[in-house]
């Protein structure tokens, strides 16, 4: 049962519709000595989903000076027993699928389908990553390949883990983006502090349960909680921190990147996503890809796609043909409805309210509303917008909510240009029906990954995931999360002559 399992993270009976959550602090669930703690509304119906503890700074130096501590024995436990437990703990998500679905579904207002989908994604992630982990291994270099050197010595470069990894996860896939970080690091005998998101915050605690049963020692994964304002500063520019795994805005990474001078960063940031159609494009797949990339989960996934560059000819067909689309696949309305299927609420109503300002920007400046542009509550209508220009901010700006603008071009370089002139380079899509034209498109934008005839996506999960410019640093993907959450060691023997 859900409620015998996740127990000890409430304060009152785990069974209470609205959840008291305690933080974790590396060896047991806790009420902060803080006495404050902060409230979950759901998006879906404003209702209250549970509170989350604020923990002090004290609270903090203990778990990381616990971390610390525990980081090295976790590092000389045998691989096979990490994988085990990150294998035992995606049997326990699974397990409770159903509840954990339902909890993502209120907390942070997915619908059935896309919360349910992040939860199993999750587990096949973390079963991945601990799959995947025992294929990582060293290597060594023979000396005399060097001009001027003899057999004289032996490279033995072995990956050591970076230390104490400090994983901060997004409201909008808060299990899955933080299950992400979490997971490589343990595996490659990293301790973790977890620092979930607010909304989104109270799944995190779940998922870390499911790490504690699952048996990772004591010391080695603390989940603090509290608003980003209250912890967040001082937990990235601690110095017992020696790694920073972040998914959220590129202002909040630059400001963390900041803050944590000299020290490794995997981020994944903002985007703005663009897709090039040229005039030889399947129309039908074409507007599918885009709907669908535009407007699921709201448009609250930093691959969403955020607008079409078309010449005059070719936006004459793409326009239609995605409102047509528009009208097959989008219910929208509250996000439990059962006939919604891809637009539910965005975070909150106050984070409606700045969309829907954007998008009166956008119109005031010369935008067209083709549909939309208004909200109900936390729900903003699928929106889209015509005659839009680069700087407008629905465009150079990450708008995070189903907002889709129409970029007219003269033609395919000046699409790229526009494109590569943007501050993001997260993903892009390219449509045609010649690959090859494709191909070479996509050899010239400025982007972490280029997609052809189909829409921005992370997944597969181990294929390498990365932004550049403001959307990112490092590489993310399952080897390469591995790779990026451990550091070659090498340790050079000189033969005796
Ligand atoms: O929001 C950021 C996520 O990494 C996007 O993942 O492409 O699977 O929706 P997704």
């Amino acid at each position: 049962m859900p409620a015998d399992f996740f127990n000890d993270i409430t304060v009152q009976p785990h069974t209470d519709s609205s959840l008291a959550c305690k933080y974790f602090d590396g060896k047991a669930w806790q009420v902060s000595r803080s006495g404050k703690t902060v409230s979950v509304m759901s998006p879906a119906d404003a209702s209250l989903v549970g509170t989350l503890q604020i923990v002090t700074h004290e609270e903090i130096d203990e778990a990381l000076l616990k971390a610390k501590k525990a980081q090295i024995a976790w590092e000389h436990t045998p691989l096979h027993a990490r994988v085990k437990i990150v294998h035992l703990a995606s049997d326990w998500i699974r397990q409770f699928e159903e509840y954990l679905t339902a909890l993502l579904m209120r907390e942070v207002g997915k619908t059935h389908d896309d919360a349910k989908s992040e939860i199993l994604r999750t587990a096949d992630l973390m079963d991945y990553f601990a799959d995947e982990a025992q294929s990582i291994k060293g290597e060594t270099l023979d000396s005399d390949n060097f001009p001027g050197f003899d057999k004289g010595r032996i490279a033995l470069i072995e990956r050591a883990a970076q230390g104490v990894v400090l994983c901060i996860a997004p409201f909008n896939y808060p299990i899955n983006l933080a299950a992400s970080k979490i997971a490589p690091a343990l595996l490659m005998g990293n301790a973790v502090v977890f620092k979930p998101p607010t909304q989104g915050g109270i799944i995190g605690v779940h998922l870390t349960q499911a790490f504690v049963k699952a048996g990772v020692p004591e010391g080695v994964i603390s989940c603090l909680t509290g608003g980003g304002a209250e912890i967040g500063e001082y937990l990235v520019s601690h110095p017992m921190v020696d790694m920073v795994a972040f998914t959220g805005s590129s202002e909040t990474g630059v400001a963390i990147a900041s803050k944590a001078p000299m020290k490794p960063l995997l981020f994944e940031c903002g985007g703005n996503n663009p897709s090039i159609v040229l005039p030889d494009a399947d129309m039908m797949l074409t507007a599918r890809e885009i709907v669908k990339g535009s407007f699921s989960y709201a448009g609250q996934r930093c691959t969403a796609i955020k607008y079409v560059l078309a010449t005059p000819e070719v936006m004459e067909k793409v326009i239609p043909t995605v409102e047509k689309t528009m009208d097959e696949l989008i219910h929208e309305g509250d996000s439990r409805s059962p006939e919604t299927k891809m637009v539910g609420p965005v975070v909150s109503e106050k984070v409606a309210q700045e969309i829907v300002d954007v998008i009166e920007e956008a119109r005031i400046q010369g935008g067209v509303v083709l549909r939309g542009g208004t909200r109900k509550g936390a729900v903003v209508s699928a929106t889209l917008l015509s005659n839009v220009t680069p700087s407008m901010r629905v465009v150079s700006c990450e708008i995070f909510g189903p907002v889709l603008s129409f970029v007219t071009v003269k033609d395919t370089a000046e699409a790229v240009s526009i494109i590569n002139g943007s501050t993001y380079g997260l993903q892009a899509s390219v449509f045609t029906k010649d690959e090859g034209t494709g191909l070479v498109v996509a050899g010239t934008l400025n982007t972490g990954t280029v997609q052809i005839n189909g829409s921005p996506q992370r997944g597969p999960d181990h294929f390498p995931f990365l932004g550049i410019k403001h959307s990112g640093v490092g590489v993310q993907g399952v080897r390469y999360s591995l790779e990026a959450m451990s550091r070659l060691r090498p340790i050079v023997i000189n033969k005796p002559s």
